[in-house]
């Protein structure tokens, strides 16, 4: 047992699945203190959009060390924020025609969801919120009452409230569009669910097993909310900065959500970073009701700043993954179609990809096999049965190409075993050994 195994609360989860010591990073790359190479198929669970240590994301970082800049400055006005804001208005929000304030929130994704819940309530006067079928949104008390899964909800050791949960795009198949049911439990006072302050969502369900939601759907989801004027929640902290091809994932639907969620890889170099963003009239804040020692980590100012004038000045960037969400589709689809052998649903959006596998056991063990094979990739969904696709949005085609084929190796081999024990399992049955006598 080494200290980490020693000493770190039982609590710790991907070194279990990926046991082995990281030592450096860079690119779509990972390597360890023995030298080996693994493919990083899961890119921090959406945070490493851009790869490991960006070199000019890198070199802006170490520049602004060397000048002995601000670090730490509570929320007060830094040179690294004002820069960061200014870039963010003028290639994000004000190419998109967005009209959003910012709050910066402490530095990970459930602290921004727990700030948008409490801006959400407090505006409206209401306090329920109304969440889907196996939505993550994090696991603080308020965050993990929007959570749906038992296994993080139980854990919360009281009950967690001030939620209800309705079924997300696809949950009662794909002929019913459950905003419907929104609507109707929305319209009916006898429905026994509250009026709620708002609706959170994702576009697409990453912790919760790649859903996707349409684009009809998500559209159809706001028309709702406008109607009963409930406050809509976009948390775009894992879909978010590209990866289902677009900065904002719900840009290609024609969504202005009241409320949005973000952070993982909006620092672009995996330190931690989360914002709000809220409609202007929303923001009836008195100074310092919401605080946190950490709300604007500085040194992600600079690597986000940064991010956004490399990748999100034009829309080259944009165009460069969906190409590749093109090809990491199209080789999972053509590997299904050639007959793997077993039933695999695929599902996914651009650069976010999930092959079901409809157990756990057996994502698990794919997952297991690929990081053998030098494949670092995860599984998700309630029971885990979800392989999901995560690569940085700017792996090279060959090194995409080549993790891929490890990958289906791994699923091949699993299935071949798989197969094997259930002959070996069938021919005890039929040919059960004799039944020894003892004389
Ligand atoms: C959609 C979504 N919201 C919120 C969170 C919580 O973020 P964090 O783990 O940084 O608190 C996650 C984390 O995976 C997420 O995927």
């Amino acid at each position: 047992m080494n200290t980490i195994q020693r000493l770190e609360s039982n609590v710790r989860s991907y070194c279990r699945s990926f046991p082995v010591r990281f030592t450096q990073a860079k690119g779509s790359f990972l390597h360890t203190d023995k030298g080996e190479r693994y493919l990083d198929f899961l890119s921090g669970a959406g945070t490493l959009n851009y790869g490991h240590n960006h070199p000019e994301l890198k070199e802006a970082l170490i520049e602004y060390l060397a000048n002995d800049s601000i670090t730490h400055g509570l929320d007060m006005e830094t040179q690294a924020k004002a820069q960061f804001l200014e870039v963010f208005e003028s290639h994000i929000l004000k190419p998109r025609g967005l009209d959003y304030k910012v709050q910066f929130t402490g530095p990970t994704g459930t602290n921004a969801v727990e700030s948008a819940l409490k801006i959400a309530r407090r505006v409206t006067g209401r306090s329920h919120v109304v969440s889907f079928t196996n939505a993550f949104h994090g696991v603080s008390t308020g965050s993990l009452a929007v959570t749906a899964n038992d296994f993080y909800r139980e854990r919360a050791g009281l009950p967690v409230m001030g939620s209800d949960f309705v079924p997300f795009d696809g949950y009662l198949g794909p002929r019913t569009d459950t905003t419907d049911f929104l609507d109707r439990i929305l319209s009916d006072t006898a429905s026994g669910i509250p009026k709620p302050a708002a609706v959170i969502a994702e576009t697409v369900q990453g912790e919760g097993g790649i859903n996707v939601a349409s684009l009809q759907w998500l559209e159809n989801l706001q028309t709702v909310c406008r109607k009963h004027e409930v406050l809509l929640i976009i948390d775009d902290i894992q879909m978010g900065c590209g990866r289902t091809g677009s900065f904002f994932s719900f840009s290609d639907a024609d969504l202005e959500p009241d409320i949005v969620t973000m952070s993982k890889s909006l620092s672009g170099y995996g330190l931690p970073m989360a914002l709000v963003l809220l409609k202007p009239e929303l923001d009836n804040w008195r100074p310092g009701e919401h605080n946190g020692t950490f709300r604007g980590n500085n040194l992600a100012f600079v690597t986000a700043r940064r991010a956004l004038e490399i990748f999100w000045q034009d829309s080259q960037f944009a165009d460069r993954i969906q190409e590749r969400g093109s090809v990491l589709e199209g080789r999972l689809q053509d590997y299904l179609d050639s007959g793997p052998g077993e039933s695999i649903q695929l599902r996914g959006r651009c650069m976010v990809q999930g092959l079901d596998f409809g157990s756990g056991k057996r994502a698990t063990a794919v997952a297991k096999r690929a990081f053998e094979k030098g494949v670092v990739i995860e599984t998700s969904g309630a029971k885990g049965q979800v392989l999901k696709f995560l690569t940085p949005l700017n792996i090279s085609q060959s090194d995409l190409e080549d993790g891929l084929n490890r990958v289906k190796q791994a699923i091949d081999e699993v299935i071949h075993d798989e197969t094997a024990t259930q002959r070996k399992q069938f021919a005890k049955i039929i040919n059960p050994k004799p039944i020894t006598t003892w004389s």
